[in-house]
């Protein structure tokens, strides 16, 4: 397992990481919006992000700020005889903190939650250029994503 840079943690994501920037390291995938507080804390009361709701939110805070995060969702199946499957989501490293294998410490510690959780497996999306970023966290292509946008 990767070890992070010194004064750097991972941990759950808190409601109080709206002030620590988590949205804006959200930014460096895609468009976020402009989110009140009221309007995030209605979100993470839904999320309970505890894993109560089978949302699993995890942060990187260097100190001073989020610089990465990332999502596992857990969804509960009839098929396979009541089987869990983690679904990987909205992983984002800061643009000036890539590269410091922050992403695979993040994926890493997804998986592990996944796997304690009792997932039979994990899947995600990605674009072709993140092909390779998984390949390196120890994913393989699988499927093909389908969307329908509204
Ligand atoms: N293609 C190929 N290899 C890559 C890529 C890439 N795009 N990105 C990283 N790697 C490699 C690294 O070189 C490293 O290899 P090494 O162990 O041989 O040195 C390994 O993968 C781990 O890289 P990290 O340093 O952990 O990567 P980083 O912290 O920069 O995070 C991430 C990667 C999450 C893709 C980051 O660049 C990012 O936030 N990008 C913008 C947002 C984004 O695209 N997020 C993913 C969307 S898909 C989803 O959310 C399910």
């Amino acid at each position: 397992a990767s070890i992070l840079p010194d004064a750097y943690t991972i941990r759950p994501m808190r409601n109080s990481d709206y002030g620590r920037g988590f949205l804006d390291c959200l930014r460096v995938l895609t468009t976020v919006g402009d989110i009140t507080e009221p309007q995030w804390n209605e979100r993470y009361e839904w999320m309970s992000t505890q894993g109560k709701g089978g949302y699993y939110l995890l942060v990187i805070d260097d100190g001073t700020r989020i610089v990465g995060t990332g999502a596992l969702i857990v969804e509960r199946k009839f098929i396979h005889k009541l089987g869990l499957v983690g679904h990987i989501e909205d992983i984002a490293v800061a643009k000036d903190q890539q590269g410091k294998k922050l992403g695979l410490k993040i994926i890493q510690a997804l998986d592990f939650i996944a796997e304690k959780v009792g997932c039979y497996k994990t899947i995600l999306d990605c674009s072709e250029a993140n092909e390779g970023f998984y390949v390196k966290c120890g994913f393989k292509r699988a499927g093909l994503e389908m969307a329908h946008y509204y």
